[in-house]
């Protein structure tokens, strides 16, 4: 089969009629992402109330589970000298400085320059390279101002965040809900996703041959591309054979991301927890609630990027980037005192933003917040159900 993505892409969407247009999208995703000038037109009468920005951590060291998917691969600990395995390197710090400083130009009127408490949230999962990415996210957002400087060689203030252990991460990590895991498993059985993946079959035997290990789901294929990424980030280069395979690979890890939120049941179970705290919080902000932040961040992981992406219907199935970010802000317009919601992607750190207008809201780059309430129903998920439906113990 020469084009097989593309293929499953046409056959699904008329299998799943609602399912249409996103998978029409998947064909073109460049098109998806492309700016308009218009947007920034339609923010002139707007006024931002409270956003919400979940972004990927930068440029990382291998993780040891992904070490272990290849062992035929002798690597020397010391390459990862001195960041250590599964964190933040140079480079990754840089990239997660240009998100700040990216969110210091678009949020300069909605926070103040000084770092006020209440008017900024963070949350991070519990990963070294989360928490450090959030923290170089924070000095390039908060760089003392006159009155908060308290060093005087050093440009740089202490802004706190928050964490739980991933076990009890309800809000951010869904990687060990065995009913997602179940659901997913599911979709690679639909048949032609099923004729696709077993069209790689020589893909899948080269893997395991070379690797040493049984190579046999995308998302296996997916975790070896991130650890070629994360060895290049070390300057390790994977070895020759993997050239060869690399275009392959690549279309494995877009059919595991095209699978991930396939329907609105795995998208609930991927952010339904958060877009239901999203809303809430939303909620209390259009009731006058005072206690209610400028700006929540959540330093986390792509498929957290890609699971809001998802919840705001503006997916387009892709791996997102190092210190890539998506926002959910809720706007005012001041003409009409309307209440709106608009999707922002930022697919490079440090920006720009692109606006995404939301399926099924009227292809405007703002929805309706009512309307985007009513569409969001299917996907909420309250932290009880979210407990009982997923043992978050693996
Ligand atoms: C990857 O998928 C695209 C889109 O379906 C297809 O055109 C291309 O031939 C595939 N490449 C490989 C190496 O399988
Ligand atoms: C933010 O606003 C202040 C005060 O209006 C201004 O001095 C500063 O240059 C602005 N920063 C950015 C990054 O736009
Ligand atoms: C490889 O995995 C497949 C599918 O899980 C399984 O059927 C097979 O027995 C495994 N082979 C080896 C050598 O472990
Ligand atoms: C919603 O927000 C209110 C006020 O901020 C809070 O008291 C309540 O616990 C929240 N509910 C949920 C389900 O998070």
């Amino acid at each position: 089969m020469k084009q097989p993505i593309l293929f499953i892409i046409i056959t699904v969407a008329v299998i799943c009629g609602t399912q249409e247009q996103r998978n029409a999208r998947v064909i073109d995703s460049t098109s998806s992402y492309t700016n308009n000038n218009l947007v920034e037109d339609s923010l002139i009468d707007n006024e931002l109330i409270v956003s919400f920005v979940v972004f990927r951590h930068g440029d990382r060291t291998p993780d040891p589970a992904e070490l272990a998917l290849f062992p035929a691969w002798h690597i020397d600990d010391k390459v990862f000298f001195p960041h250590g395995k599964q964190s933040l390197t140079t480079k990754g710090r840089h990239r997660a400085f240009a998100l700040g400083e990216y969110l210091r130009q678009r949020y300069n009127d909605t926070i103040s320059e000084l770092y006020l408490q209440e008017e900024i949230s963070v949350r991070t999962t519990d990963y070294a390279r989360t928490k450090m990415t959030a923290l170089s996210v924070l000095a390039a957002l908060y760089m003392p101002q006159p009155s908060q400087r308290w060093h005087p060689d050093i440009n740089w203030q202490p802004v706190p965040y928050s964490t739980v252990p991933s076990k009890d991460d309800d809000l951010l990590y869904f990687d060990t809900c065995s009913l997602y895991k179940t659901l997913r498993e599911r979709i690679y059985d639909i048949p032609t996703i099923h004729d696709t993946i077993d069209s790689y079959r020589d893909l899948f035997k080269t893997l395991s041959v070379e690797t040493g290990r049984n190579i046999t789901t995308p998302e296996e294929v997916f975790f070896l591309d991130n650890l070629f990424q994360a060895m290049e980030n070390v300057g390790v280069a994977a070895p020759k054979w993997v050239e060869h395979v690399m275009p392959q690979i690549k279309n494995m890890t877009k059919i595991d991301y095209y699978s991930q939120y396939y329907n609105a049941e795995l998208t609930r179970l991927t952010s339904g927890v958060l877009l239901a705290d999203i809303l809430n919080i939303t909620k209390s902000a259009i009731a006058g609630n005072t206690d209610v932040a400028k700006l929540y961040l959540y330093s986390a992981h792509e498929h957290n990027v890609a699971a809001l992406l998802a919840a705001l219907r503006v997916w387009v199935p892709h791996q997102p980037k190092y210190a890539s970010a998506a926002f959910l802000e809720l706007r005012r317009n001041l003409d009409t005192g309307k209440y709106v919601v608009m999707a922002v992607y930022a697919p490079e750190a440090g920006g720009p933003g692109i606006v995404l207008p939301i399926e099924e809201c009227g292809g405007q780059p703002t929805c309706d917040y009512d309307k985007f309430i009513s569409l969001s129903q299917e996907l909420l998920l309250s932290r009880q159900d979210f407990k009982n439906i997923c043992s978050t113990v693996s």
